[in-house]
């Protein structure tokens, strides 16, 4: 009896994340929202890697049945650096935030972190084609999501960065790449030379986690501009109370984005896309209830 049930039983898929620290991760609780949605079997855990030894952590999970994980912080740069095959998005990031295990038993990267980023400002604003957009910061946020910006088609892409050299190698990286379709759009300004209105200003940076603000010229935004900041929190972040301060027609924070680079590792895995909605408005809800 005992044996027939377990021959029946529906295979169930392993997923993880692994982050140092990882206690607080949401991608547990997306992730299971997704499969209940979608209803694919699959279990999904947080894994605290040690500080050195997340490519050891990592192996043991894949050859003891696990089929993909996403990686947090401190590790997309090492995740990066074992796979066997990476996404054009992934190799430009330098980073990797999903890992899948092929079949041959190879390794693939790739980094959803900014097609989460487009998926969550389309459905807030339409269609980036043509638009003129500033990115706030130069580090790791603002790398991945360069290529996904250009790709969604934005007429211009400004970088602008407190260290201001960092946002003029992004450029350099990225116009190597693509070459004249990518030079023509992307250009480096230090904050006191930006001028004019953006139709979008996203801030990469983590200013707004110490409740600072980058030293940003008021004239960016004007009553058509929508800004974006990759923080979130029950209140509004410190930049987008800046920019409604400026006369911004819409500010969005990065709750949409979490939510929706889960779901492109999601749709990698399982080849089925989520509905995001329904899983942010609880995000949103737990958050607010979290602050009380
Ligand atoms: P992440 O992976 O989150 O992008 P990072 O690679 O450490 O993290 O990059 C942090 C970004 O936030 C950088 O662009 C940093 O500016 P510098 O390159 O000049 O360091 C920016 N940043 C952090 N704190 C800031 C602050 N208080 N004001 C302005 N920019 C800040």
């Amino acid at each position: 009896m005992t044996d027939t049930l377990s021959l029946n039983a529906p295979e169930v898929d392993r997923y993880a994340v692994f982050g140092h620290p990882i206690g607080h991760s949401k991608s547990p609780f997306i992730h299971g929202q997704f499969a209940a949605l979608t209803q694919e079997p699959l279990t999904y855990e947080a894994i605290l890697a040690p500080i050195d030894g997340f490519e050891a952590s990592l192996r043991s999970f894949f050859s003891s049945g696990g089929k993909g994980a996403n990686v947090t912080v401190p590790f997309k740069e090492q995740a990066f650096a074992l796979c066997d095959s990476l996404s054009a998005e992934a190799e430009l990031a330098g980073a990797v935030n999903t890992l899948s295990l092929l079949a041959d038993g190879s390794i693939r990267g790739d980094n959803t972190d900014g097609l989460g980023l487009v998926a969550d400002l389309i459905s807030h604003l339409g269609s980036l084609q043509y638009k003129r957009v500033l990115l706030i910061g130069a580090g790791g946020a603002a790398r991945g999501c360069i290529l996904p910006l250009l790709n969604a088609g934005v007429g211009q892409l400004v970088i602008t960065n407190r260290t201001q050299t960092k946002a003029q190698d992004l450029v350099d990286i990225f116009s190597q790449v693509g070459g004249e379709k990518y030079k023509d759009k992307l250009q480096a300004l230090s904050m006191p030379e930006l001028s004019g209105e953006f139709e979008l200003v996203i801030n990469s940076t983590s200013a707004s986690l110490a409740g600072e603000l980058p030293p940003l010229p008021q004239s960016i935004i004007g009553s058509k501009t929508a800004c974006y900041d990759m923080m979130y929190g029950a209140k509004p972040t410190a930049f987008n109370q800046w920019a409604l301060q400026q006369g911004a027609a819409q500010v969005i924070d990065g709750l949409g984005m979490l939510v929706g680079q889960a779901a492109k590792s999601f749709a990698l895995w399982r080849g089925v896309e989520p509905d995001t909605s329904g899983v942010l408005k609880l995000l949103r809800e737990k958050l607010q209830a979290d602050a009380q």
